[in-house]
């Protein structure tokens, strides 16, 4: 008997774990996967984390279990110890909660067999001129930014502000505007970024062919503008001394410049910018192609946004990048739709087919971005070491597109999908939007934000129903979008709007009026130019709600495992004494001049605070209520975890706080009249939460004082059975984080598992927000596309006919 067999062992009762939990969750006898088929999902999770041999080793060390001396015992026991509590497997458990049947519907849908997926196989023009992405089903090509046109010949540029021929700035006196796009250097026209000029040691130098990189990248000039030129004279629109920048000793010419410009742009990394980072693309182009800041050049043989397809008949492999860049390992999510032959046996409607969009309206805005983290919810450091992007609230958008693409509920099939998703970067516009003068819909009308933003998405959907034939079969209504942005989807274009709209604001009244309080994003603000004669608000937010809780859906914000890090769910003991009542931290803006009107967060959250110092809420009622300085500088997550009730309150539209309250056990208490919170339409949230009308705000110790103690217990227990469904888990680099933040506790724990009813779901891939989105979907069907769900199913549904009693689900 060899170490490393006795080794295998824990393993082999990890992945039986994981196998049992499986086969009580799946359907009908005759349809269950077989033992290896559900291993094959798990082991490369497993075999991450504990690196050893292959999956199929695994299996055939299986007959270890026979072995029962002494030391077997021992590791059983102590992987008892480790082990999670089974996560609920039958389908009323796992409906816990949730109102209507929806959740039944799904669960008693049989799975069918997954067969091989189509491929294709269509050419592109002039190959996409050596620089294009080809899309060999549509025989489209997809250009990066810079090239147009069908096969990628056009050049498709975005100038630096004021730039002249020569690519310098054509105005160094006579023109006083500050830009972000300004270069005192020489600008790189594909995408309005400054380096230092080819004339500096440090400088650009462009190739000759001008599809391949430069021969030299050059030290970027980015934000980085002067104050005078090189005569010593002033000039308006920078602030850096000439010779900082490009004296013999300044950032362009020294080996050991003593100013440095700044260095954010993706890609670049340390003292002198210079030291080559990856760069994030969506799932890392699958490990089969070339990263350019957020476009994907595939290598020969696949295609697709994330390089995730293969061409029809091309069996070659182009060399696996997942080895030969370890760094990838951590954030390549296997995708499920293509495989071929597929590994993952059954598959349950709906069935999602995603769009390839056109450049214009996805990669291009990761192009221009500024800063590494905009636009990107997780991306690499010194060293090419995997990071979240930081405090990005709009990151459910590349989320999204990473989660949809690597489904198992996609089909690579447009003619059987149930519904389509369509990929734009919304929120990622709103980002280069505020800093740069282009893109602009339509090209050099300076609108706000969240016009140009509704007139980039009305662009694509005209390109889609130009495009395929898909969108006008039904009238849009099988087309699902995403708005992330602060107000969701109030002012989406009413031609968009019978599709579902995905957003984190369940606002419900009609008419209704922008809230926001920064001007650049209210959608009630008028906009004319000549190709907008008419009112576009009579287009977008006077013709419909922000909300319909009939066929959109209110989805969670993405915070990943590491922000719910002292969650009980996640094992962390802080939540075992609550001895908070209330809690809420966050932007007040009550500084002079911030917000003058109190438009920010309906003026509620100033409101709440003046009334809480007032009444000294802290010392008499054990509130914590404000921002840092009024709560203090401690840990937000202990903060969440070590407290009863948590508030729910708007920002400049919705704000992410339902999320915490619930992934912290904390029980939300919602103030904001009329708006829904994150899954109100389809989850019981009355019954784990509390809400209190904005009219009632003075009482608000008063009324959570007077919920009984037997109530909140209830109310604690519901939570810890659906936090699940408000944390986003199925791609790698969060599961990866989860199974982190669980083991550190376990660890702390003298190696044992939380034992507690949450902690089962803490790094279980089941029914997590995702899979509650398409869950939900199923049962939009029939409205969506006019096909019936299957009718087996009606049969074992209980009577409950959608009421708001949950009956379907909780008893
Ligand atoms: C594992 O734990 C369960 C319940 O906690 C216990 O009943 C069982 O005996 C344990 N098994 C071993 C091998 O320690
Ligand atoms: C600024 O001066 C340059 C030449 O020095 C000229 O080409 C350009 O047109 C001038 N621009 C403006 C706005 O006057
Ligand atoms: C990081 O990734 C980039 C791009 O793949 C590569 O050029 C660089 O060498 C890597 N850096 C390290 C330290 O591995
Ligand atoms: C938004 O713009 C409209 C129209 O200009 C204006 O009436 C309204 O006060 C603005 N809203 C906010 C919150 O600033
Ligand atoms: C809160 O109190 C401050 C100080 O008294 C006052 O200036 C401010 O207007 C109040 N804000 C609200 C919304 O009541």
């Amino acid at each position: 008997m060899s170490t490393q067999k006795w080794l295998l062992l824990p393993l082999v009762a990890v992945a039986g774990l994981v196998l049992r939990q499986q086969l009580a969750s799946s359907g009908p006898a005759e349809n269950r996967p077989t033992a290896h088929q559900v291993i094959q999902e798990d082991v490369e999770s497993v075999f991450v984390t504990y690196g050893a041999g292959t999956g199929r080793s695994l299996l055939q060390d299986d007959e270890n279990d026979k072995h029962k001396d002494e030391l077997v015992k021992q590791l059983v026991a102590k992987l008892n110890r480790t082990a999670l509590d089974p996560v609920p497997s039958k389908p009323e458990e796992r409906c816990a909660l949730t109102q209507g049947t929806w959740c039944m519907q799904y669960h008693m849908q049989e799975p069918v067999q997954r067969y091989n997926p189509p491929s294709y196989d269509k050419d592109c023009p002039n190959e996409c001129n050596g620089v294009g992405r080809c899309n060999h089903e549509t025989g489209q090509c997809h250009c990066p930014a810079g090239w147009g046109g069908s096969d990628c010949t056009q050049p498709r540029k975005r100038a630096c502000h004021h730039m002249g021929a020569d690519k310098r700035d054509a105005g160094w006196h006579n023109l006083t505007h500050w830009s972000h796009t300004r270069c005192a250097g020489v600008c790189d026209d594909n995408i309005g970024m400054c380096y230092c000029p080819p004339d500096t040691k440090y400088g650009r130098r462009e190739a000759a062919d001008p599809r391949l990189p430069p021969i030299q990248a050059g030290r970027p000039l980015f934000m980085c503008t002067p104050g005078t030129d090189k005569d010593g004279k002033k000039v308006e629109w920078g602030g850096t001394p000439y010779e900082d920048m490009f004296g013999e000793s300044g950032w362009c010419n020294a080996d050991k410049p003593k100013f440095r410009c700044p260095c954010r742009v993706d890609g670049l990394s340390g003292t002198l910018c210079d030291a080559p980072l990856e760069q994030t693309c969506a799932n890392q182009c699958s490990g089969h192609g070339d990263c350019n800041l957020g476009f994907c050049k595939c290598h020969k043989g696949w295609y697709g946004v994330d390089c995730g397809l293969r061409r029809k008949g091309v069996y070659l492999t182009d060399g696996d990048q997942v080895t030969s860049k370890p760094w990838m390992q951590g954030v390549i999510t296997p995708a499920v739709a293509p495989e071929d032959p597929p590994m993952t046996p059954y598959r349950r409607r709906p069935y999602v087919y995603v769009y390839d969009m056109k450049s214009e309206f996805s990669t291009d805005l990761w192009q221009y971005r500024i800063e590494a983290a905009h636009c990107v919810y997780r991306r690499f450091d010194t060293k090419n070491k995997t990071l979240w992007a930081g405090y990005n609230a709009y990151a459910a958008e590349p989320l999204l597109h990473e989660l949809f693409l690597t489904s198992e509920h996609r089909t690579l099939d447009p003619e059987e999908a149930d519904f389509f998703y369509v990929p734009i970067s919304f929120a990622c516009l709103f980002e280069v939007y505020g800093w740069n003068a282009i893109p602009r819909w339509p090209a050099k009308v300076h609108g706000t934000r969240s016009y140009g933003a509704a007139m980039m998405q009305l662009e694509a959907m005209k390109w889609i129903a130009e495009t395929f034939p898909y969108f006008k079969r039904n009238g849009g209504k099988d087309h699902i979008w995403f708005m992330p942005h602060d107000e969701g989807a109030c002012y989406v274009w009413k031609d968009i709007w019978p599709g579902v709209m995905l957003s984190h604001w369940g606002r419900m009244d009609m008419p209704h009026a922008s809230q926001t309080g920064y001007g650049q994003d209210n959608y009630s603000m008028p906009v004319r130019h000549k190709d907008q004669p008419v009112n576009w608000l009579d287009h977008t937010s006077k013709a419909h709600p922000c909300f319909d809780p009939k066929k959109d859906l209110v989805i969670p914000a993405f915070k990943p495992p590491s922000a719910y890090r002292e969650s009980p769910y996640m094992g962390s003991k802080v939540g075992q004494k609550r001895d908070t009542l209330a809690f809420f931290l966050g932007d007040l803006r009550m500084e002079p001049g911030k917000d003058p009107h109190c438009q920010y967060s309906r003026c509620l959250r100033q409101r709440i605070y003046n009334i809480s110092t007032e009444g000294k809420w802290k010392e008499t009622h054990n509130i914590l209520y404000g921002d840092r300085n009024a709560v203090g500088k401690h840990d937000y997550s202990k903060q969440l975890a070590s407290s009863t009730f948590c508030f729910v309150l708007p920002g400049d539209g919705w704000s992410p706080r339902f999320e915490d309250a619930v992934l912290h056990g904390c029980i939300p208490v919602i103030i904001m009249d009329q708006v829904q919170a994150i899954f109100e339409s389809i989850l019981d949230v009355a019954s784990i939460s509390i809400r209190i009308p904005e009219a009632e705000i003075s009482k608000i110790p008063q009324i959570l004082k007077a919920v009984p103690a037997d109530k909140i217990a209830k109310m604690q227990e519901g939570i810890s059975r659906t936090w699940q469904r408000f944390r986003y888990i199925k791609l790698k680099m969060i599961i990866e984080d989860a199974r982190k933040v669980l083991a550190g506790h376990v660890s702390a724990n003298d190696g044992s598992a939380p034992k507690n009813l949450g902690a089962a779901y803490s790094v279980s891939k089941q029914d997590d927000a995702f899979a509650t989105i398409m869950q939900w979907l199923y049962s939009r069907i029939p409205d969506a596309t006019g096909k019936p769900l299957a009718p087996a199913q009606a049969a074992v549904l209980p009577a409950a006919s959608g009421g708001a009693t949950g009956a379907a689900a909780t008893a």
